[in-house]
């Protein structure tokens, strides 16, 4: 039986409620929700990729250690967030087919190379800290089972930033080679970093009626100027330098102002034409395939479990 609310789905979102699996929603809204969802959940498990490629040379026993727990958390926020997009009637398999068919999208940040060790403390410092202010905005979602989703993944987001910062900051006060092989991670990282908060809010399809139904609460724009005013700072600590010359502070704005980003680039990402996206998918598909058997004798070993509870 359909458990329905007294209150409708308008008035639970004007009184900043949260809506929950059962309740009634537009269908648009449980659209848009799959979509977002399942593309936050793809990003998680591609974004095992680039970092992954660095377990097996990481420089010491402790930062082996240490990046193998981020990629496992990693592949955890993907299974909360399939398991958040599941409450909404769809099943994993068939987001998977689609994130391997090019008909779901995955965040752009993670179709660049990680050439350097380095880059592995630059995707913990800046695409983990960028994820944080795209994310925390999103623990007070209007969907319940994502809202929730999220507060479990801020938290250990905030680990995978500090890594990052203090690997950066290890090399950035090292030799000479460490210090230039820290600032060619930040010079390949920055700008891409910018790009993962979207399109500008004048080239957003999406954001409007996000915004509208409590989904997004900040806009593209917004939450990228946060993630600049927060991270120019982190740089001056690190040393190092950020690749923009225009960032500089205003005061009459109260913010940092920066340069231009080349929004092309993002968009021939997110169409494919990014340095790895045929490595990434290739890869993605093949380990799909790879584990096969295992869903096949997870699901022969539920079937045997439901058949012996019920003989
Ligand atoms: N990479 C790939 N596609 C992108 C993108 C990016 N960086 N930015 C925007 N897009 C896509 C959108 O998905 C949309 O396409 P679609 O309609 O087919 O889905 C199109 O470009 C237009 O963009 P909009 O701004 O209109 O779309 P949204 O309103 O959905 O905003 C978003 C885009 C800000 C990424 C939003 O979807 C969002 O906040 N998603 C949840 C957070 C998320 O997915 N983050 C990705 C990184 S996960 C991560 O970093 C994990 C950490 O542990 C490393």
């Amino acid at each position: 039986l359909r458990y329905r609310r007294a209150v409708s789905f308008d008035d639970l979102l004007a009184d900043d409620g949260r809506v929950e699996p059962r309740d009634e929603m537009p269908d648009a809204y449980r659209r848009t929700l799959v979509r977002q969802i399942a593309q936050h959940a793809h990003s998680e498990i591609i974004g095992m990729q680039p970092e992954g490629n660095w377990i097996s040379r990481a420089p010491s026993l402790r930062r082996k250690a240490i990046l193998m727990a981020k990629v496992q958390d990693e592949a955890g926020h993907g299974l909360y967030l399939y398991a958040a997009a599941e409450t909404l009637g769809v099943d994993r398999a068939d987001l998977l087919d689609q994130l391997h068919t090019g008909r779901q999208k995955y965040s752009s940040i993670f179709n660049y190379p990680t050439l350097t060790w380095a880059d592995v403390g630059a995707i913990g410092w800046l695409v983990d800290g960028a994820a944080i202010v795209n994310q925390v905005p999103l623990c007070r979602c209007s969907y319940g089972p994502y809202a929730r989703a999220m507060v479990r993944i801020c938290k250990e987001e905030s680990f995978h930033q500090r890594q990052g910062f203090e690997i950066l900051h290890t090399l950035s006060h090292g030799t000479p080679a460490q210090q230039a092989m820290a600032q060619d991670a930040v010079d390949r990282y920055w700008w891409p970093a910018l790009m993962m908060f979207g399109p500008p809010d004048d080239d957003s399809p999406n954001s409007e009626q996000s915004m509208a139904w409590g989904i997004k609460r900040f806009s593209n724009d917004e939450l990228r100027q946060r993630f600049v005013d927060m991270t120019v700072p982190q740089a001056e600590a690190l040393g190092l330098t950020l690749p923009d010359p225009a960032i500089a502070w205003n005061e009459e704005r109260g913010h940092y102002d920066f340069g231009p980003i080349d929004f092309t680039e993002l968009f021939e990402v997110i169409r494919g034409n990014g340095p790895c996206n045929r490595e990434r998918m290739a890869h993605k598909v093949q380990a799909h395939e790879d584990g096969a058997w295992v869903r096949e004798a997870a699901s022969a070993y539920a079937a045997k479990q439901a058949a012996r509870s019920e003989g």
